[in-house]
């Protein structure tokens, strides 16, 4: 014998039954969640244009939607409201008619058991298209937190089981946890948007739900992504201050924050898997230029490989449905 190798990795390789068994990431529909959008109005159904596939919905075309996700194996949802009204400090964002708020009484009552969390912020609410209250040009950090407490609030009471606060102020996780627990509300759970970049991968949102900033960036608020230690001081004072889950947004080009993250906390960690990385892929697909449940599968696995205990993805139901064929999982 010519080599005499004492380890040959490629031994464990040998067969497909034998690959599943040493198969190191495991994963299940159970930690997908779908974000959508819903918006005022009836009998709406209108593609995204920068996301084929996905949809803004009116509150009466939810069940094509909901019927599908049922199906999917797919329990949870993240919600995002795109109101008709919008000014200067986004007071429909708490408006109990509001159309989160009307969308959750209706989901509530026709899906009981859908998991509904809220994307609590105020770009999609504000005539400027900031995440929060102006004064001059600049995001007022303390001013915020009351819209934003108060819109959490208003979710919970519309039915939300978690919110999920995505405007990156300083202090907004003790702000909502506070007056949920004044209200009565301890067990409804938060999910800090702990580590949110200021990122081109949401370009595609920002056209679905209509929330580009009207000037500027979003850079006085959103991370910076050339830092990471950074990011452990977010998620220890999000910790601190009583949040249940801790989020990594965007996701591909963030995995090494989600792992770090994973390492520090005991907390479950959520990776957002955001627009343009949706789009990105269904472009690269429709020019034939990638196989698009391949990559779908890969990508979402190596999201769980890296750390994610939960998965905030467009994707959600392709991803259930490659776990069902056994094709990942
Ligand atoms: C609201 C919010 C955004 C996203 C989630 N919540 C947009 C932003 O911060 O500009 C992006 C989600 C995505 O790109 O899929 N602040």
């Amino acid at each position: 014998m010519k080599y005499e190798l004492t380890n040959r990795p490629r031994r464990l390789r040998t067969s497909a039954v034998l690959r599943s068994m040493v198969r190191e990431t495991r994963i299940s529909a159970d930690s997908l969640v779908y974000p959508f959008f819903v918006v005022e109005g009836e009998n709406v159904k209108e593609e995204i244009k920068t996301m084929p596939g996905q949809y803004r919905w009116s509150i009466d075309r939810l069940p094509e939607l909901f019927d599908k996700l049922k199906e999917a194996g797919i329990s949870s949802v993240l919600i995002f409201g795109i109101p008709d009204y919008k000014d200067e400090i986004g007071s429909s964002a708490w408006d109990e008619n509001g159309i989160v708020q009307k969308a959750l009484r209706y989901i509530k009552k026709e899906y009981p058991d859908m998991y509904c969390i809220t994307d609590v912020c105020m770009c999609e609410y504000t005539s400027h298209g900031h995440c929060g209250i102006l004064c001059d040009h600049y995001v007022d950090n303390d001013k915020t937190l009351e819209v934003l407490a108060e819109t959490a609030l208003s979710h919970v009471k519309a039915g939300a089981d978690m919110v999920a606060p995505s405007d990156m102020m300083d202090g907004r996780i003790a702000a909502i946890r506070e007056v949920l627990d004044e209200n009565g509300y301890v067990n409804v759970p938060i999910m800090s948007y702990s580590v949110k970049y200021a990122s081109a991968f949401y370009g595609p949102f920002r056209d679905a739900a209509g929330s580009a900033p009207s000037f500027g960036d979003r850079k006085s608020y959103q991370m910076d992504f050339h830092n990471s230690r950074e990011a452990m001081t977010e998620a220890a004072l999000d910790v601190e201050e009583g949040a249940d889950i801790l989020m990594v947004k965007p996701g591909m080009a963030y995995l090494d924050i989600l792992t770090k993250l994973k390492q520090k906390y005991d907390k479950p960690v959520a990776l957002y898997s955001v627009s343009g990385e949706y789009s990105m892929i269904k472009a690269g697909a429709s020019l034939g230029y990638i196989d698009e449940m391949k990559v779908v599968g890969e990508s979402a696995v190596c999201m769980y490989r890296a750390g994610a205990d939960i998965l905030i993805t467009y994707y959600a139901c392709e991803i259930a449905q490659l776990i069902k064929e056994g094709v990942i999982g």
